[in-house]
């Protein structure tokens, strides 16, 4: 987006994109059954219906209702969108894909019959939160499509060469964390200065083959290398390899994806290493020493996009890539795949930086600032680019491993 934006391209800027972000959503409705639509494919995750209708639910709310003071459209879906409204077990029961189509587009159309005619400056945060709302909604959506069917459904793309193992030396300093700028979501606020040692990580993410050699050592059954909370974890759910794996080695140089904290942790600890801090992750990924700024994303200021990451546009690949295809997207100190392909674990629990102000509700992120919740960056293929920046924070229970996450290792 260009810097300075006068009133009527802002408004222009947010039509065009709560048009294009609802394409590529529907695109998720194609082919997609009454049963699939329905279908609570985890206990920890709600139907791809479910995930719809809160998107028209969350805008019909906030916009509409909040926003334009005109009356909810549809209270009867009030109690079941709502994010705070029923148990994720009864979710089941929805409006068919018909109906929901329906909701959508009605409240879509009043959506941009606002737009059209607010004052949209002061709307300008409300419209960034729900663009992102949407696509994070639909990347768990696609979570939900990959437990149903099985997600490495396209052949492997063509394989680079290994990448050398190597770990980046990251320089002991002060650099930026977190942004203030209009994208940032109420849990990256206020960006504020860090000091940390000297320490090393990772230049790409761990790869399926590097992975494979845990598995081979019978890491799954020896004990030394979980914490405690990752053996208990184990032994209740007795797996043996990541949830998304594949044995076809032709998937080697790609990043590992489908573990939970508690395997992350574990191979780090393997290989003698340890996960990165959420800060570790993001001087590496996003501080340019010379220019002395953070940059917003790990090549600077252009727009996620193929050209420098495995992201989600309508045209992308929708699966994994090899962690070093992406050499135009290195950060400043060289690492790789910061954004795009996978989640990345840290041992980081997520938590309020200075400054915080829920925004829009509390249920966003502050009820999650409760000492359970690991923090993960970057981003997955399934991450659209909207939602995609190097301040950017995910959270997750460290047990989850159904969200497209892997990991990289770092040290002192
Ligand atoms: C940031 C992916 C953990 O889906 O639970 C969507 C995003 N919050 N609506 C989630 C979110 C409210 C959130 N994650
Ligand atoms: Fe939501």
């Amino acid at each position: 987006m260009i810097l300075e934006l006068s009133k009527y391209s802002l408004r222009d800027y947010f039509i065009r994109g709560f048009q294009e972000c609802r394409t590529q959503t529907l695109e998720l409705l194609d082919s997609l059954d009454e049963e699939t639509f329905c279908c609570q494919a985890h206990p920890d995750f709600s139907p791809v219906g479910w995930h719809l209708g809160h998107i028209a639910y969350t805008e019909s709310l906030w916009l509409l209702e909040r926003g334009a003071k005109q009356a909810c459209m549809f209270p009867q879906y009030r109690k079941l969108y709502a994010a705070d409204g029923l148990p994720k077990s009864e979710r089941v029961k929805l409006p068919s894909i018909e109906e929901t189509r329906n909701y959508l587009n009605l409240v879509r159309e009043k959506v941009i019959d606002y737009l059209k005619v607010v004052d949209i400056e002061p709307q300008e945060k409300l419209c960034r939160f729900l663009l992102q709302h949407e696509s994070q909604h639909c990347e768990t959506a696609c979570i939900v499509l990959s437990l149903i069917s099985t997600p490495l459904h396209l052949p492997p793309s063509p394989l680079p060469v290994n990448p050398s193992p190597d770990m980046i030396k990251i320089p002991a300093g002060e650099f930026e964390m977190g942004s203030n700028s209009p994208n940032a979501l109420d849990n990256e606020r206020a960006a504020h200065k860090v000091y940390l040692d000297t320490y090393f990580i990772d230049r790409y993410p761990i790869t399926s083959g590097k992975y494979r050699e845990f598995i081979e050592f019978g890491g799954y059954e020896k004990a030394q290398y979980w914490s405690d909370a990752g053996w208990k974890w184990l032994q209740l759910e007795q797996v043996k390899h990541p949830k998304y794996w594949s044995n076809d080695g032709a998937y080697d140089n790609h990043p590992v994806m489908g573990v939970s904290y508690y395997e992350a942790e574990a191979y780090a600890n393997f290989v003698g290493k340890r996960l990165p801090t959420e800060a570790e992750w993001e001087k590496a990924a996003r501080w340019d020493e010379r220019a002395n700024h953070s940059r917003t994303y790990p090549w600077g200021e252009q727009e996620p996009t193929q050209e420098f990451c495995n992201c989600s546009t309508s045209l992308s690949i929708s699966q994994t890539a090899p962690v070093n295809a992406y050499p135009n997207g290195q950060s400043a100190y060289g690492m790789y795949d910061a954004l795009g392909n996978v989640w990345e674990w840290t041992n980081s629990w997520f938590d309020a930086y200075q400054g915080f102000e829920y925004y829009p509700y509390i249920g966003y992120s502050q009820v999650y600032f409760d000492g359970e919740h690991k923090v993960l960056k970057g981003s997955s293929w399934a991450t659209r680019p909207m939602a995609m920046r190097a301040s950017f924070r995910n959270w997750y229970y460290p047990h989850v491993r159904q969200i497209f996450a892997g990991f990289r290792c770092a040290s002192d």
